[in-house]
């Protein structure tokens, strides 16, 4: 999980903003960022807001210089972004926060609702590099279905027969961005199955970039217990170093 540390201010041109599933959009921001890896979000300014709102980077496209992000409506910032159209601008700082290690075993990957953004560009990099992979996603209803995945569950949890899942793919490393509840059962599951897991965390972040600490999880080192923050160290962690208050 390594630390990307040259992030800064960019100024973005919409390229396309498009209705994807059940009040869930999809926006490409053309901008200068020339890098930016699975795992890693970036941080919109939104008006009249002080917070700048985190979203994961669910595309780059590294030729163009095109990122993808997904988002769901929530408030006004996410309201504000819906209101966007085709070549207006927005501020943002990129890339934020640490990546996913890849490991070249058979990898499930598992996103619930929106976590399946970065998922999506998990699954692509993994391709890539023709990695082992499955992802499934869990959405509340069909119409909230996000393209991209191996297998959707609608109207259950992801957690329904994971373990059996496991078993059947001889998985090896879990990763997955989800509700946290839903990481911790994961990380626990993949303790008992004696496999890794990679859990991408999320905090209400009030700035993005490990100066306030406001975003801090208990992490277990040595048999030490340490903060780390997610915005800065994470947001992905191993599962089984994550403290579950
Ligand atoms: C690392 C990270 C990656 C994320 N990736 C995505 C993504 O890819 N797609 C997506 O739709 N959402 C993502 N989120 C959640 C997204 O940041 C919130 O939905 C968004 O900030 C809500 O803003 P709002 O103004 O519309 O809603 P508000 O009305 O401000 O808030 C609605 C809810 O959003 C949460 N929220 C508000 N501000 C923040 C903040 N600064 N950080 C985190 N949560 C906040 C609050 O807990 C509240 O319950 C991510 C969050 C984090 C921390
Ligand atoms: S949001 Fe400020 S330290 Fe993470």
């Amino acid at each position: 999980m390594a630390k990307i540390m040259n992030k800064k201010d960019y100024k973005g041109k919409i390229t396309s903003i498009k209705n994807v599933a059940l009040n869930t959009y999809e926006m490409k921001i053309s901008s200068d960022l020339d890098n930016a890896m699975c795992g890693q979000f970036i941080s919109i300014l939104c008006p009249n807001k002080t917070l700048r709102r985190p979203f994961s980077i669910a595309d780059f496209d590294k030729e163009n210089k095109i990122l993808t992000v997904l988002f769901k409506l929530r408030g006004e910032g996410t309201q504000y972004l819906k209101s966007l159209k085709e070549n207006d601008t927005i501020q943002f700082m990129a890339p934020l926060g640490n990546t996913f290690k890849l490991e070249n075993k058979n990898c499930l990957l598992v996103g619930a609702g929106i976590g399946i953004a970065p998922m999506l560009f998990l699954k692509k990099e993994m391709n890539k590099k023709g990695i082992k992979n499955y992802l499934i996603s869990g959405f509340k209803e069909e119409n909230e279905i996000i393209y991209g995945s191996d297998e959707n569950v609608v109207g259950g949890s992801v957690l329904d027969n994971l373990e059996d899942l496991i078993k059947q793919k001889n998985i090896e490393v879990i990763y997955s961005c989800a509700p946290t509840i839903v990481l911790q059962k994961i990380a626990q599951l993949a303790q008992k199955l004696s496999i890794k897991s990679y859990i991408a965390m999320e905090r209400v972040m009030a700035c993005s970039i490990g100066v306030c600490r406001g975003c801090v999880i208990k992490i277990k080192k040595n048999n030490e217990i340490i903060y780390k923050s997610v915005c800065q160290d994470g947001p992905v962690f191993e599962g089984c170093e994550v403290v579950w208050d």
